[in-house]
């Protein structure tokens, strides 16, 4: 069997030093806690089923969303690592209502980097044995170095990221991130625990021809929207094309950076903001897929140019093939111009 594996990420961050430009080391040392976490929440979903992991905790976080014990372990574990190894100054979780300032033992706030995550992506994929995954954004604080975080270092649009990535807890365990020059992607090899370069220079399709949407909502779907989907299921030219929607965002982004798609969750009538969470979970996607030569829209905005105005804000997110997204929001303009006739 060929080893199509070259090197470690750990000698891939220090071959790349310059993609840390601003850091004294910080920014990768903040990456391999990210990772330390990661191998640790891996394992154990790895053996959900066998220790007692599995199900709800019964409790209910601030978005009013049943929290599962493994939500809440992975919540746990990265807090724990990044708070343990004091290299954040702040922490924002889906899982808290707040964000955490971290103190630092004996240098106060020196930290200058928040971070921003999605611990479980995906929770209602876990009980069936279907991929989730972590996601994580990191910005530069705002607020002046040595004194506690604002929550205006937290409400920072997506442009201003330093670095985002996700890890995919599937066939394999990967992490994909990007520090704006490009994407990368490793995966872990759990005998040694190390995480090797796979996919280099991660590139979204142009050739695409997957949609991923949960189309049981389809009613509910502005009329934009609707026509998209609609024409991506006509029979002209390369289409109808596929639909695949694991609904797990991690798990669908990946496939779609690999393979080329588009993601879209649309504002319903129950959810008129939409319902991925624009800075753990839109934004982080936006910018990888930005990288990787695709684009992000809430179908008349780019995701990274929205100003944030709350920790746990939605929105609408359509994020893909660059060819796609463009596509769609063509039909989301149209619709909007016939509705300003009317
Ligand atoms: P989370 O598990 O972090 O709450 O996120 C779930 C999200 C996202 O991962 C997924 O794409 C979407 O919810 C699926 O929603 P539907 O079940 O409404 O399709
Ligand atoms: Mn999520
Ligand atoms: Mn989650």
């Amino acid at each position: 069997m060929k080893n199509i594996a070259r090197k470690t990420l750990d000698e891939f961050i220090i071959e790349r030093q310059e993609d840390f430009k601003y850091s004294t080391g910080e920014l990768s040392r903040l990456l391999n806690s990210i990772l330390l976490a990661a191998r640790v929440v891996s394992y154990k979903v790895n053996k959900a089923g066998l220790v007692d992991i599995l199900g709800a905790v019964g409790t209910t976080n601030v978005q009013g969303e049943d929290q599962k014990k493994l939500d809440v372990y992975a919540n746990d574990v990265f807090i724990q690592t990044l708070v343990n190894r004091e290299i954040v100054c702040g922490i924002a979780s889906e899982e808290n209502d707040n964000f955490i300032t971290i103190q630092g033992l004996d240098e106060g706030h020196n930290n200058k980097y928040v971070v921003l995550m999605d611990p479980l992506d995906g929770s209602s994929n876990i009980e069936v044995n279907v991929s989730v995954g972590t996601i994580f954004s990191i910005y530069r604080r705002i607020s002046p170095i040595g004194s506690p975080v604002t929550m205006e270092d937290f409400l920072q649009p997506g442009v201003n990221q330093v670095a985002a990535g996700y890890i995919l807890y599937g066939t394999s365990t990967m992490i994909v991130y990007t520090t704006g020059r490009g994407v990368n992607g490793f995966t872990l090899n759990p005998a040694i625990g190390s995480f090797y370069l796979s996919h280099p220079d991660m590139r979204c399709s142009k050739n695409a021809k997957t949609y991923s949407i949960n189309e049981g909502n389809y009613v509910h779907f502005p009329q934009g929207v609707k026509d998209y989907i609609k024409y991506c299921q006509e029979e002209k030219d390369e289409r109808p094309y596929t639909a695949r929607y694991i609904g797990s965002l991690v798990s669908d982004c990946h496939r779609n950076l690999i393979t080329g798609g588009i993601y879209l969750y649309p504002s319903t009538h129950k959810a008129p903001k939409g319902k991925l969470r624009l800075l753990y979970e839109c934004n982080p996607m936006a910018f990888i897929t930005e990288q990787a030569g695709g684009s992000a829209t809430d179908g008349r905005n780019r995701i990274l140019e929205l100003q944030p105005t709350e920790l746990h804000q939605r929105t609408p997110f359509y994020c893909g093939s660059a060819n796609m997204v463009e596509k769609l929001k063509d039909f989301i303009a149209q619709a909007d111009e016939k509705e300003t006739k009317k």
